[in-house]
């Protein structure tokens, strides 16, 4: 039995589907069950919250493997991006451990770190380390998947795009360095996939995937290229990272935008390895094109 969290999200609900077509057998914990559409009816479900301090009662009972994707970019009204990325996956690796659970596997971030310039990354790094100890000390297996930017149609990043694209001409940041190599939900779910089907890494060496797309980009770039994909050709204008912010601030309240995301897409997140982990576990990455046109 395999325990996913986050099924709901672009990456979970790709996963989900591929494990149930290759015959595994899955419960998902979730916070609204509606979310899952007709998946509902082919899944065991537990009713959970990401700051819930215990699990639902026998949610890890017969649970071999999890798989832990649930982990938001931003704050939320309930926590704040540290707790949901770092105290709750320490919590729910911990309970996996302490339950017997074999393989652990963790959604980080490519670039995650503890001197990243975003909370995100650094909540991330947070994540990683507690997952790895609760997984030594509890004698569980560990993988780590960590990801560049996720791309997928109707996913947060392709909103951002195309709210932006209604604007005449698109505020981008002009002096940010940070880079990212892009690669769709779809592959990210294969790659993770594989990691599952490719057993249980040793108690004492968490493997570390990294998952990267096969083009780098400026956050400058990304922006105007996003928009090619989508056929909405925009000019950019590069604005200072302080007057970004301020507009990305006003956007906060309706929801349209998040100086967290901002920030991310800020940081460098291409990692060190390409495509190289990828094509490890048989993924052939494609590009934002292909990201966005499935
Ligand atoms: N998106 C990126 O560019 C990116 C980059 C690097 C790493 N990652 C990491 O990769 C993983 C998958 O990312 P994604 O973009 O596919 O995720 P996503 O689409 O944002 O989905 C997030 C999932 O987490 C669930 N969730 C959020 N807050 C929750 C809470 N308080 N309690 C319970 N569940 C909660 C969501 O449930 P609802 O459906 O109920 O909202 C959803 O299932 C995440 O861990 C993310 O941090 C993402």
């Amino acid at each position: 039995m395999i325990l996913l969290t986050g099924a709901t999200g672009a990456t979970g609900r790709r996963v989900l589907d591929r494990l149930l077509a290759r015959g595994h057998r899955v419960r998902c914990l979730v916070r609204n069950p509606a979310r899952l559409g007709t998946r509902r009816v082919d899944v065991q479900l537990s009713l959970w919250h990401l700051t819930d301090n215990r699990l639902p009662g026998g949610a890890l009972r017969g649970v071999d493997t999890v798989i832990h994707l649930a982990g938001p970019l931003s704050d939320q009204p309930i926590g704040q991006l540290e707790e949901l990325n770092a105290t709750a996956s320490w919590r729910l690796a911990d309970a996996a451990a302490a339950a017997g659970v074999e393989h652990f596997v963790y959604a980080s971030a490519l670039g995650a770190g503890s001197a990243a310039g975003c909370r995100f990354l650094r909540a991330k790094q947070v994540g990683e380390h507690v997952v790895s100890g609760a997984g030594a000390t509890g004698g569980m297996g560990v993988s780590i998947v960590a990801p560049s930017l996720i791309l997928a149609r109707g996913q947060r990043w392709a909103s951002w795009a195309q709210a932006l694209s209604l604007l005449p001409v698109v505020p981008v940041p002009a002096r940010s360095a940070g880079r990212s190599r892009p690669l769709s939900a779809a592959d990210v779910a294969d790659a993770i996939v594989a990691v599952v089907e490719g057993g249980t890494p040793p108690v004492d060496r968490p493997a570390r995937h990294e998952l990267a797309g096969p083009d780098e980009y400026l956050v400058r770039d990304l922006v105007p290229a996003l928009h090619t994909v989508v056929g909405r050709r925009r000019r950019t204008i590069g604005l200072p990272a302080g007057v970004l912010n301020a507009a990305v601030a006003v956007l906060e309240r309706p929801g349209a935008a998040d100086r967290e995301e901002l920030a991310v897409l800020t940081c460098d997140t291409t990692g060190r390895h390409g495509t190289r982990d990828l094509e490890a576990l048989g993924v052939r990455p494609g590009g934002i094109v292909e990201a966005l046109g499935g």
